[in-house]
């Protein structure tokens, strides 16, 4: 049987990644991949994180399992960095969340949740997305479509087209919305645009659901939160997908959650039984580390302020990095306006380089972005990017 299986299609982020490995140059830049890192090119271990890795090594007791939603005090930081810590939504227990291993855990867990619960929901993606989501979707046997979200000509939002689009959802679908930094545009609804959003979601009889990769990543922890604070306004169900892979830099110990919000606490505590359901037939439990760092972090005054800060210092770096590409590329006579740069947020942006463009910087400059033009504004470093604007210069 075996014999016969034809191999996949590589993953297209981690394909350019092994590219990138292989090449000599010692000069190469890659802007492909999807992970943080400092003015020195590497992924730091946050200082909290082994802080609170200590803390847990001399005192931990068990290596036993988890229960099939995970770490409880986890579950209850969660939410606190969701809805604020004095959230009524808290208080009257109308959301209930599962530790996952992931962000992608977290959505694939939805996703199986939506198929065995609403087998009729289509769910809706923002055009573009990040290419996991489509095939998270898939391979849970959800139907997927798509709405107009960023406009290559304004390099803004086309809040118009989304609108337009968000009218013809179903009653009973689901809206799939970044939370904050979309990945891969880099461009976010301003909070009024939230709040209208939310109102016609709940016009249309459909539930959103958020995936929060990036909180504190593009503003600060409790601005990040803005849009979903304006649709908890409006919105009185939700589904919401959250990852600690880049804001903790915890990205291989897999730490992610799904909180559902539902109208009263009955409801919520209903729905949490069918989404442990599905966790047991996935996956049983989740993995104890991560969540056990990311609980001891915000349980603890000290620690939490040094994250907060070493957070601040990966945001600012990335804002300053976003800053110096745009003035580097205009001090150099590059003449397209790359203004737009500095007004999105979050690690990534469309850089509006063509296909022949990008190949051009790969294969005569060890240049490494993929091929819809998105960078990882986080791979530009002090010492890189004199050579890539030169470079990019040269391409256009
Ligand atoms: C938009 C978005 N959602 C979810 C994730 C999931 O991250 P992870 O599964 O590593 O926590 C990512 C990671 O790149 C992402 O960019």
């Amino acid at each position: 049987m075996l014999e016969n299986v034809q191999p996949a299609p590589p993953d297209a982020i981690l394909g350019l990644t092994e590219a990138f490995r292989n090449d000599p140059n010692p000069e190469k830049i890659n802007l492909g991949v999807g992970v943080y890192c400092d003015e020195n090119g590497k992924t730091p271990v946050l200082g909290s994180v082994k802080q609170a890795e200590r803390r847990i090594l001399e005192t931990e007791t068990a290596k036993s399992y988890l229960p099939i939603d995970g770490n409880k005090d986890y579950a209850a930081r969660v939410q606190a960095l969701l809805f604020g810590a004095g959230s009524e939504i808290i208080a009257a227990r109308r959301a209930a969340t599962s530790q996952t291993p992931g962000g992608t855990g977290a959505l694939r867990v939805a996703a199986d949740f939506i198929h065995k619960a609403f087998p009729g929901a289509t769910v809706w993606l923002s055009q573009p997305t990040w290419p996991n989501h489509p095939q998270i979707l898939a391979a849970a046997g959800v139907p997927a479509k798509s709405y107009p979200y960023f406009d290559p000509a304004t390099n803004a939002l086309d809040f118009a087209a989304m609108k337009a689009a968000l009218q013809e959802v179903s009653a009973g679908d689901v809206v799939l919305l970044h939370g904050c930094c979309h990945n891969p545009s880099g461009v976010d609804p301003s909070p009024e645009q939230w709040s209208e959003i939310g109102r016609l979601l709940v016009e249309r009889g459909a539930i959103p659901l958020i995936d929060f990769a990036y909180q504190g990543f593009g503003l600060g922890l409790e601005e990040d939160a803005a849009g979903l604070r304006a649709l908890l306004a409006v919105c009185p169900e939700m589904l919401i997908a959250s990852s600690f892979s880049k804001n903790f830099g915890l990205y291989g110990e897999r730490v992610g959650a799904l909180t559902v919000l539902a109208q009263d606490a009955e409801a919520a505590a209903r729905v949490q039984s069918q989404i442990k359901s599905v966790i047991r037939a996935n996956y049983s439990n989740p993995p104890m580390h991560g969540a056990a760092i990311v609980a001891t972090i915000l349980g603890d005054e000290a620690l939490r302020e040094q994250w907060e800060g070493e957070l601040a210092a990966m945001r600012d770096r990335i804002n300053g990095m976003r800053r110096a590409f745009v003035e580097t590329l205009a001090a150099k006579g590059v003449s397209r306006d790359f203004s737009f740069i500095t007004r999105q947020l979050g690690m990534f942006s469309f850089s509006g380089l063509e296909k022949e463009q990008i190949e051009r910087l790969r294969r005569d400059y060890s240049i490494y972005i993929l091929g819809s033009g998105r960078i990882n504004v986080a791979g530009i470093t002090p010492s890189n990017i004199d050579r890539l604007c030169s470079a990019i210069g040269a391409v256009l």
